[in-house]
C-alpha cells in the first residue's frame, strides 16, 4: 500500500483536467543499479500505483499513462513479455483498488479497439477488457492506458476510417474536418490533455497523443519514472498552474476568454 498523498498546495481547480505522462527512464533506472531492465518496469508499476493514488487523492479529472508503443513491440521478447506479465498483474492487483476509488479504466490503442491488431496476448486483452467493461461507470478518475499505441498510427487509423466512410458515401470529403478526425480517435470523447510530462531528461513526444497534444503544456522532469516524487509531481502541477495558457490568442483575450461565463 503506498503512502497518502501530500496536501495539495493549491486550488483543486488549478490541476489540468487532464494530466497525461510518458513514464521514461524505467531501463536506466535498473541499468543503473545492476538489474536487469524488467526490474525497472516492475518499479515503474509501483510508481503507476503511487502516482494513481495521488492524482486520484488531489481530485485530477484525467490521467493518461503511455504503458506500451506500438514501437515497443520490437524490444527484446524477454522485455515484452515482462512487460506483458506487469499488466496483466496490474488488472489483476489493482481492480479492487480500481473500483473501490471509483476510478474508470479505459485503454487507447490498437489492440482494444474494434478491428484492431490484436497484439496482446489474451491472457493480458481478457482481464483488461473485463476491467475497463466493470468499471465503465465510475466516475470518480478516469485512468486511460495508452497501450499498443501509437499517436502516427491512430492518426493513419483515422483517416483509413474517413476514406472509408466517404468511399461509402456516408460523408462527403467537404465534411472531413477537425471534427470528423477527432470523431475517429482511439476515445474522441477524452478531452486533449492540459499537461504532458516526461520523465527522465528526454524532451520528445515519442508518438504520444500527436493529435491531442496540439496545446498542451509540456513539463519534462530529470527523474526516472520509478523514483518521481508526490512532491516532484506537485511541482510539476504547480508550474503548470502558473502557466498562462492562450490556444492561439492574444494575452488580452486570453483572459478574456478565461473570465467570460
Ligand atoms: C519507458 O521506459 C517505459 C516503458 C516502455 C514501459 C512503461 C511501463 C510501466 C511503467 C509498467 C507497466 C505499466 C502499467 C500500467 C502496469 P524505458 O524502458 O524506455 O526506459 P529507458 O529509456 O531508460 O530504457
Amino acid at each position: 500500500m503506498s503512502a497518502a498523498a501530500p496536501p495539495l498546495p493549491f486550488e483543486a481547480s488549478r490541476l489540468p483536467a487532464h494530466l497525461a505522462v510518458i513514464m521514461d527512464g524505467n531501463g536506466r533506472w535498473a541499468e543503473a543499479r545492476g538489474l536487469p531492465r524488467a526490474a525497472g518496469h516492475r518499479a515503474g508499476t509501483e510508481g503507476v500505483n503511487r502516482v494513481v493514488r495521488w492524482c486520484r487523492e488531489w481530485g485530477l479529472r484525467h490521467l493518461t499513462l503511455y504503458a506500451f508503443s506500438e514501437q515497443n513491440w520490437g524490444r527484446p521478447e524477454e522485455e515484452v513479455g515482462a512487460l506483458m506479465s506487469l499488466l496483466a498483474e496490474y488488472v489483476r492487483e489493482q481492480r479492487a483498488e480500481i473500483l473501490a476509488r471509483r476510478i474508470r479504466l479505459r485503454v487507447i490503442g490498437d489492440d482494444l479497439a474494434p478491428n484492431g491488431a490484436g497484439r496482446l496476448p489474451g491472457w493480458v486483452r481478457a482481464p483488461l477488457r473485463a476491467l475497463v467493461e466493470e468499471s465503465a461507470r465510475n466516475e470518480g478518475m478516469t485512468l486511460t492506458l495508452a497501450l499498443s499505441y501509437g499517436g502516427r498510427e491512430e492518426l493513419a487509423r483515422a483517416a483509413r476510417l474517413l476514406a472509408e466512410d466517404v468511399a461509402a458515401g456516408r460523408l462527403r470529403p467537404e465534411e472531413v474536418g477537425e471534427g470528423a478526425v477527432r470523431a475517429r480517435l482511439y476515445a474522441p470523447d477524452l478531452p486533449d490533455p492540459d499537461l504532458v510530462l516526461r520523465t527522465s531528461g528526454e524532451r520528445r513526444l515519442s508518438n504520444f497523443l500527436l493529435w491531442q497534444s496540439a496545446y498542451a503544456e509540456l513539463c519534462f522532469l530529470d527523474c526516472a519514472w520509478p523514483e518521481l516524487t508526490a512532491e516532484e509531481l506537485l511541482a510539476a502541477l504547480q508550474q503548470f498552474a502558473a502557466r498562462e495558457r492562450r490556444f492561439g490568442l492574444t494575452g488580452a483575450q486570453a483572459r478574456a476568454a478565461r473570465a467570460a461565463p
